[in-house]
């Protein structure tokens, strides 16, 4: 009798690319399909969980998930060229192939939302891990309270998806403010931190939640503030990023204290490590 070879959960299996997307000068975004069809339609992922995309013979990469589990036919990754890996993905191009596992991780908390009124502050390309969850109740709006948007970007040149914000901005029950480091003649919006934008909105701290990504000291910032409206702990969550290798809980590349960050987040309660939360080299 032949027997099959094992193969692990956890084996990076081949997708084609079959459109890519320039959205600026060092960020792009790729759709994705699995070439085995019964493994594409079965893939089932949550917002705020990301994937280990693999260029062949060079490395892989934890990338977000950006697409709407639901209403979403290919897996789309928007991804900013920085390094050896995301540089060679970035070559790539229609028709092309790489590996992808997972999905891994622990995304954002879909229930608890419900019925909330939700707060979603981000910064820079930290919004990749936000845009599915944002698109998520968007396309559910009756079921979440108020939603309100904070983007924040370094330069007025670096805000993406402008359309796709000016949209949201459009759903009745939505607001979505912007605010850069570096103005310029044509940003119409609030100039310094995207915590400076909480003097335009109004937060009941009892009946809101708050998503938070972006870069840590920034999330640092907006968790002191949010203190100071009232927003307790248990109320706050945030999407961690740090160097990963295997994604699931074995190598110990991401450990924050006891917790790792590829499998019991990246998405974390505020509570959850507080103690441990942008301390310098962890
Ligand atoms: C859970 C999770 C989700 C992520 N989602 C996304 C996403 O949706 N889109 C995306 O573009 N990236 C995302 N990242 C970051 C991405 O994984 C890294 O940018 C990538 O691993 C860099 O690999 P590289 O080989 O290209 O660069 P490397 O060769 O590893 O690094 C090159 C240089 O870039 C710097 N660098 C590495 N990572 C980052 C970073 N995150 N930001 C700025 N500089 C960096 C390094 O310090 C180094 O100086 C995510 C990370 C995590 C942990
Ligand atoms: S990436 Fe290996 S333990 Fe988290």
């Amino acid at each position: 009798m032949r027997t099959e070879p094992w193969e692990s959960p956890h084996t990076p299996q081949e997708a084609e690319i079959v459109e890519r997307l320039d959205e600026s000068d060092t960020v792009f975004t790729l759709k994705l399909r699995f070439t085995d069809t019964a493994r594409h339609d079965a893939y089932d992922f949550e917002p705020g969980q990301y994937n280990m995309l693999y260029l062949y013979g060079v490395g892989e990469v934890p990338i977000s998930i950006v697409s709407d589990p639901e209403h979403d036919d290919l897996l789309d990754h928007t991804i900013r060229r920085v390094g050896r890996v995301t540089e060679g993905i970035a070559a790539l191009r229609p028709g092309d192939r790489l590996g992808v596992r997972g999905p891994y991780g622990r995304g954002w908390p879909l229930r608890a939302l419900e019925g909330k009124d939700v707060l979603v502050v981000t910064g820079g390309l930290g919004c990749a891990p936000s845009v599915s969850v944002i698109q998520y109740m968007m396309r559910r709006r009756a079921r979440f309270g108020a939603v309100t948007i904070l983007q924040g970007v370094k330069h007025y040149n670096d805000l993406l998806w402008r359309q796709r914000y000016e949209e949201w901005a459009c759903v009745p029950r939505t607001r979505v403010l912007f605010s850069a480091d570096v103005g310029g003649p044509i940003w119409p919006w609030h100039v310094g931190p995207v915590t400076g934008l909480f003097e335009h909105i109004e937060i009941d701290p009892q009946h809101t939640l708050a998503l938070l990504c972006g870069p840590e000291g920034m999330m640092a910032a907006t968790v002191k503030a949010l203190r100071k409206r009232g927003l307790a702990d248990s109320s706050i969550w945030l999407s961690l990023e740090r160097s990963m290798h295997c994604a699931v809980g074995q190598c110990g590349h991401c450990q924050l204290g006891g917790k790792f960050v590829c499998k019991d987040g990246p998405v974390f309660r505020h509570d959850e490590i507080e103690p441990l939360f942008s301390v310098k080299g962890l």
